[in-house]
């Protein structure tokens, strides 16, 4: 990783929102600031989401926060399968009788590999009788998470959090460091797993008027963040390095082209200035000469914006548009 990179991390660890990162600048290990300043692309991230979903409800919670963070995501699936039988609760049937019994260890087919590798390790699944299900206590016991840091989210049709995640915490050594866990109702907006990763100091609090890099055929300008969730989830993309966007012409308006990936969208109406940097549809930028009305999300404004200018800027065909941190 490059040093202006780390020294950038640096900087942000000590604006990331929760209390834990307290002495960040000292200490390592368990850390999660320290965990970021040590972060790698998407391709290599030090962050796993686990999760077990018998119905598909926590899937997708999970598949939102592997986004977010750029985490890899890992599936826990049963080697016997749960059956619709079996998952036919208060009926004295497997799920209830595993429920029952807090020793029972349900196998899992598969492993994650290299989980030495992670330093944040993200576990989801659906509450079982007020309870995880037994297998998560099974993924728990089946690696070495000394010194690691855990957390855990759950979805469930009306129980709260209750002593679920704390009964979790004896299966794990004590150098574990836990995070604050959340209930999520099922159909979770990815917004709401965003609020919640941002309060625990998992995400990058994007400061105010904080800058970033537009780049077209060698001409590179500055331009300034909003202070919004999505501008943040940017910001994190881009500390994995530049990002270069395809773009084209829309509308004799603006230039858009595919991000790659999706963000978190944080969606209002909005009648655009020259300038703008828009996430559109969660997955798509715009840069707009222009004006135009709809429900997007500002990500930026490139600083010194006027129509002429960025007509110039962006020029009249197809433009490489690359994103990325001030040096
Ligand atoms: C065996 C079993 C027990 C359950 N117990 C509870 C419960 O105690 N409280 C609750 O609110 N929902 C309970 N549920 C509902 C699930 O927590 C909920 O549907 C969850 O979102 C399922 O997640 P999944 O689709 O990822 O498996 C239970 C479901 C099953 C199958």
């Amino acid at each position: 990783m490059k040093a202006r990179t780390i020294e950038t991390l640096f900087i942000l660890s000590c604006v990331l929102i929760m209390s834990l990162l307290s002495g960040c600048a000292a200490s390592g290990g368990t850390d999660p600031a320290a965990d970021l300043q040590s972060g790698g692309s998407p391709e290599s991230s030090h962050i796993l989401v686990a999760y077990f979903s018998a119905t598909g409800h926590t899937a997708p919670i999970a598949e939102y926060a592997a986004e977010i963070l750029g985490a890899d995501l890992y599936e826990i699936i049963a080697e016997e399968p749960y059956t619709e039988a079996d998952l036919a609760y208060y009926t004295g049937g497997r799920c209830d009788q595993e429920q029952d019994d807090p020793s029972v260890r349900p196998a899992i087919s598969g492993t994650v590999e290299n989980m030495e590798r992670y330093d944040i390790i993200l576990i989801g699944h659906p509450i079982w009788h007020g309870q995880a299900p037994r297998i998560i206590s099974t993924f728990l016991e089946s690696y070495d998470f000394n010194g690691k840091t855990l957390v855990t989210f759950c979805t469930s049709a009306s129980s709260g959090l209750g002593s679920s995640a704390r009964n979790l915490y004896g299966l794990v050594p004590e150098s574990v460091k836990w995070l604050e866990s959340r209930r999520f109702p099922i159909g979770a907006a990815k917004e709401q797993v965003y609020e919640w990763l941002e309060g625990i100091g998992l995400t990058v609090a994007v400061e105010k008027g904080m800058k970033i890099q537009v780049t077209v055929n060698d001409q590179t300008r500055t331009a300034t963040l909003t202070d919004n969730a999505s501008a943040a989830a940017f910001y994190e993309l881009l500390l994995n390095g530049p990002v270069t966007v395809e773009m084209h012409d829309y509308g004799s308006f603006e230039k858009v082209g595919p991000l790659g990936t999706n963000i978190v969208r944080s969606d209002e109406d909005i009648t655009t200035a020259p300038g703008d940097i828009i996430l559109y549809l969660g997955n798509q930028v715009t840069i707009y000469y222009d004006v135009n009305r709809w429900d997007f999300t500002l990500l930026g404004r490139i600083d010194g914006a006027t129509g002429e200018n960025m007509r110039e800027f962006l020029g009249k065909g197809n433009p490489s548009v690359t994103f990325s941190l001030p040096e």
